[in-house]
């Protein structure tokens, strides 16, 4: 695909950025329909940000500590319109973000969540589906809406819970499931979206 006519995702990070990179390799297939065109971390200590530099990609790094959440968001914002951004990719980014910042890219934000959403929303999601009994655990990529791991769901992988998994252990599992359900979830979703203004408005809307 041309790379003129690929969507320029920007993604943000917090941390190792494995789902980043996962995101970043898959958009070197000659088909991919996105390109990762920037990749910011609200730490720029984050080793995700390092491995995106060696690998060619615009970073952004700058801490969130002394900020008030909205003049961050608003600096982050900013990065990404400069870098011609038009959707968003969270992956393993642990900030809550401003509610004018999720307003400002509605439907152009997308998070991957180490759960079968709807449940285990938040945080240590391994650990709560072992101590609940869960069967299958897994990983889901939806819509960011304001609500905390609420919105649309676009795509789930389960992954089986075996006896004497830890919370390590099963984490690693559900981790090469994200790697291969986000990037072609996200492939899906920016066709999807480029599709759209060539559907009336009322069939958008169904
Ligand atoms: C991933 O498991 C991701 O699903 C999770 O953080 C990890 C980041 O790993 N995200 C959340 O828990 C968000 N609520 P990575 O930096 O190697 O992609």
């Amino acid at each position: 695909m041309a790379e003129r006519s690929r969507a320029r995702v920007g993604v943000l990070i917090s941390g190792r950025g494995s789902n980043m990179l996962a995101l970043l390799y898959a958009a070197r297939q000659a088909d991919c329909p996105y390109v990762i065109a920037l990749v910011v971390a609200n730490d720029p200590e984050a080793p995700g940000l390092a491995f995106a530099r060696a690998e060619g990609v615009a970073t952004f790094g700058l801490s969130h500590k002394g900020r008030k959440r909205a003049d961050f968001d608003a600096l982050v914002d900013a990065e990404l319109r400069s870098a011609g951004i038009e959707y968003v990719a969270l992956a393993g980014y642990m900030r809550l973000l401003s509610d004018d910042f999720v307003a400002r890219w509605a439907g152009r934000i997308v998070n991957i969540h180490p759960s079968l959403l709807p449940r285990h929303k938040g945080l240590d999601t391994h650990a709560r589906a072992l101590a609940e009994g869960d069967r299958v655990a897994g990983c889901t990529v939806h819509v960011v809406t304001e609500a905390l791991d609420d919105g649309p769901v676009l795509g789930q992988t389960e992954v089986a819970i075996l006896p004497g998994d830890t919370p390590d252990s099963l984490a690693a599992r559900v981790l090469i499931a994200e790697h291969q359900l986000y990037s072609r979830t996200l492939a899906a979703f920016v066709l999807r979206e480029a599709a759209q203004p060539l559907l009336s408005p009322q069939s958008r809307r169904a």
